[in-house]
């Protein structure tokens, strides 16, 4: 089977395991959409290629745990974004302490990230679908048209996409 090829399912054959642990970050255009696969640590992660920040690439990223979960800190302004989940993360002060120590807040989901499924030595993906997801915006036409949707809905149109 071709890499990027569909089965039957549905799924996308994105290469074997073997390969993809050879490359450690793979990048592969799925359906119209340019996804990164990640194995780092023993551990396959599949997350929107362009950061929901301003869409650059997070194929350079460094990689971290914070607060136990593992993370990308994307090249361009330092944003980090939890790989199993593609939140985005952030160091506030937490206010309900006095004195209010530094900790690690959650925007909520910022990057949509991709079911990986590993089947005799292969891994397919399935593309995650549904709802607004910020990093959309950076894969193409629908992803823009997608955001002036959600906006429209949002209470007065408000764009926090900067945080
Ligand atoms: S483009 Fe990624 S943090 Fe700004």
């Amino acid at each position: 089977m071709e890499v990027g090829a569909q089965a039957s399912d549905g799924l996308y054959f994105v290469g074997t395991k073997e390969e993809l642990i050879a490359a450690k970050r793979t990048v592969l255009t799925l359906d119209g959409r340019d996804v990164l696969i990640i194995h780092h640590q023993g551990e396959f992660y599949a997350i929107d290629c362009y950061c929901y920040h301003a869409g650059t690439s997070l194929q350079n990223g460094d990689i971290e745990d914070i607060d136990s979960q593992r993370c990308i800190t994307c090249p361009k302004h330092k944003y980090k974004i939890s790989l199993p989940a593609g939140e985005g993360l952030y160091r506030g002060r937490d206010r309900s302490q006095d004195p209010p120590p530094l900790r690690w807040f959650s925007k909520g989901v910022k990057q949509r990230v991709h079911q990986l499924t590993e089947r005799q030595g292969a891994l397919f993906l399935r593309l995650s679908a549904g709802g607004w997801v910020e990093s959309d915006y950076y894969q193409g036409e629908k992803g823009r048209v997608e955001r002036e949707r959600a906006a429209s809905q949002d209470s007065g149109g408000k764009d926090d996409s900067t945080e």
